[in-house]
């Protein structure tokens, strides 16, 4: 269906709901020359009426119930801008959609939690559920995949999903500061979220988007599998330095990939060598390096996160709906997806960085190589720092690959270890 004029509602006007407030009034001309369609924004909605914002707006045109933007049938769009995984968010993308209202959202959580049944809804109902926002920020990485690599079969998709943590291991690596310093930083600067920055550093939110691209990438269900997921928490100024003079980078990294006909997703840090592509990505910057046939590889990088990536996404949403490209939301329909079963992580070969802080004694070495002869894990390199004002060595091994299994049942028995003075800190190795 093409249209003359729009009517627009807006559900949630915080960071990403405001600029996009701001972009679609001053981009309205643009916006008409480039699709021939008239737009007016004629409901808002947030939790705060009274709350002070960086923009007016016409009172008249404010909601106090967000779901009143999805009743209202005088809106034909709304976008989604509360960011909840479920409640409110889900509520309005639900009535919306029933509604025969095209939805734009960027919330990840969401999607990546209830994409499935939300997409089958738009398209019983014959309209758009648009996410491009949701992962990359301003990256068209989803676009790419559904239209431009479309006929590809993809095998890989790699990235650096989450700006928070890689400005957090960028600025360690600069700065040589603590992880609890620059995120304070990180902080200041509204790089992380300054109340509950969690699902940022634990891996969460870049699973969530790993989940979005690998139902894009291979026209899969999204999957609820348990994922291997660690977050970086854990890394401290030492593990960048020794990297460091290792050759390599730490990044934290969202991977999914088929592998004999499984799906294997995971989110954790990674050493990677420092002439690979991903290593020199740094700061807030995001980059997904996706695999396929025939293209080969392809890379994407920008900024991924932030209102003005964002809402550059929400627009070219906005225009293509606009423009009449109705699709459905994983580009396939819902039933033409299949569901794939997880990759037994415990049979995946990864070679491993660990630490160990012990007390500086005799036979502590000895102590912790033959749990690694127990477990077969060959040992590659190997770096002793001792700290004799304080009796007590960091420990450095890089091993050869071995099975995930087999690292974890290493851990468990060195975690019985009476020579450490705490967790060993592990960081994969991956080669991107
Ligand atoms: N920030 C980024 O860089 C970024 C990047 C990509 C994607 N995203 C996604 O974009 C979405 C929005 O993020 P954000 O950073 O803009 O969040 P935010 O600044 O916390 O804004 C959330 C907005 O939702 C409103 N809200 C909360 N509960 C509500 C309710 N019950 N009814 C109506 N409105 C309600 C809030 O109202 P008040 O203003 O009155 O408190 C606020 O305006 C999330 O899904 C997020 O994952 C964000």
């Amino acid at each position: 269906m093409k249209f003359k004029e729009v009517n627009i509602g807006i559900a949630g006007l915080g960071q990403i709901g405001g600029r996009l407030y701001k972009e679609i009034l001053s981009k309205k001309n643009n916006i008409k020359i480039k699709t021939g369609v008239k737009i007016n924004i004629i409901g808002i909605s947030a939790k705060n009426i009274n709350k002070k914002r960086n923009f007016n707006f016409n009172k008249k045109i404010f909601f106090k119930n967000a779901l009143d933007i999805a009743k209202n049938p005088k809106i034909d769009i709304v976008f989604e801008l509360m960011g909840f995984s479920d409640g409110i968010s889900k509520k309005v993308v639900e009535t919306s959609l029933k509604n025969k209202k095209h939805v734009i959202t960027a919330n990840k959580a969401l999607i990546a939690k209830n994409g499935e049944s939300l997409s089958l809804l738009a398209e019983k109902n014959k309209v758009n559920l648009e996410f491009e926002a949701s992962v990359g920020g301003g990256i068209p990485v989803l676009r790419s995949i559904k239209d431009g690599l479309s006929t590809n079969k993809i095998n890989k998709v790699v990235g650096i999903l989450n700006g928070t943590c890689n400005y957090i291991l960028s600025k360690m690596e600069t700065s040589k500061d603590t992880f609890s310093n620059v995120l304070k930083k990180a902080q200041l600067l509204g790089y992380a979220e300054p109340r509950n920055p969690k699902f940022d550093l634990n891996g969460s939110d870049t699973l969530s988007k790993v989940r979005i691209l690998s139902s894009l990438a291979f026209n899969t269900k999204i999957s609820k599998n348990k994922c291997l997921l660690n977050g970086i928490e854990n890394i401290e100024a030492e593990d960048i330095e020794m990297a460091d003079s290792l050759d390599y980078k730490i990044k934290l990294l969202g991977i999914t990939e088929i592998i004999d006909n499984k799906l294997f997703e995971r989110v954790h840090p990674c050493l990677v060598k420092k002439n690979a592509y991903i290593a020199n990505v740094n700061g807030v910057m995001n980059a997904i390096i996706i695999e396929g046939s025939p293209v080969g590889q392809s890379i994407l990088q920008g900024e991924g996160a932030g209102p003005g990536p964002t809402s550059s996404a929400l627009v070219s949403d906005l225009l293509s709906i606009l423009r009449g490209n109705i699709k459905y939301p994983f580009a396939l329909p819902h039933n033409k997806r299949k569901s794939v079963s997880p990759y037994d992580k415990n049979k995946y070969l990864n070679s491993f960085y660990l630490r160990f802080l012990v007390k500086d004694k005799p036979g502590v070495l000895s102590s912790i190589t033959k749990v690694f002869t127990k477990y077969k894990i060959s040992i590659k390199t190997l770096v002793q720092k001792p700290d004799k004002k304080n009796n007590k060595a960091s420990i450095i091994i890089i091993t050869h690959k071995n099975s995930e299994k087999n690292y974890i049942n290493l851990l468990n028995n060195l975690s019985k270890n009476k020579f450490f003075l705490k967790k060993p800190t592990f960081i994969r190795i991956q080669k991107v």
